[in-house]
């Protein structure tokens, strides 16, 4: 059976997204957002963090292969869908709901990289820095670091599910 603790609150998350925002809309004064969000799991706090900044956004979208049912990362990542608009010239800012071991992020900056974009910059919800095997992958912005758990919400899957909770929990399995 699973079970789910809550680790950060409704509220907190709120309010952090809040601040990110706030930070991002100064750091960007007169420029205009490429807010590219990484399908599925970036999806909630793409939304929430866009509604939150207050220079111009243009949202594209793209996919990479995740883990599938189970809770470890393969290191294997493949592009399942590409963004929409070119991003030459572009003040791409990457909104992602975590980053653990980082091959992900490792993959779709080089990619994005060679496209010419101004600059890339990356936000994260949360950050798992006791996985990361990518050392160069950091986050610009970061919401909370979060203990070497497997956790769910706010985009956040396990096998699909749990992605629509407003908080981060973390997931457990206890016999029925
Ligand atoms: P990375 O490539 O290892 O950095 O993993 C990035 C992706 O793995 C994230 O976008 C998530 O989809 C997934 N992931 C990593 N840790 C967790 C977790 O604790 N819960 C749910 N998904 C996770
Ligand atoms: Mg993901």
């Amino acid at each position: 059976m699973e079970e789910i603790s809550i680790l950060i609150s409704e509220e907190k998350v709120s309010e952090r997204i809040r601040q990110l925002g706030e930070e991002i809309s100064s750091d960007y004064q007169g420029k205009e957002i490429r807010l590219v969000c990484i399908l599925k799991g970036g999806a909630p706090f793409a939304c929430e963090l866009a509604k939150r900044i207050s220079v111009p956004v243009v949202m594209d979208y793209m996919q990479a292969a995740s883990y599938g049912g189970s809770t470890v990362s393969s290191g294997d990542v493949k592009l399942v869908k590409d963004l929409d608009m070119p991003i030459e010239g572009q003040h791409v800012l990457i909104a992602e709901d975590i980053i653990d071991t980082g091959n992900t992020l490792a993959a779709l900056t080089e990619l994005l990289q060679q496209r010419g974009a101004a600059d890339i910059k990356i936000c994260a919800l949360l950050d798992k820095p006791a996985r990361r095997t990518q050392k160069k992958i950091e986050a610009d912005y970061c919401g909370f670091s979060v203990p070497d758990s497997f956790v769910v919400g706010m985009g956040l899957d396990y096998d699909q599910r749990y992605r629509n909770l407003p908080y981060i929990g973390i997931l457990s399995f206890k016999e029925a």
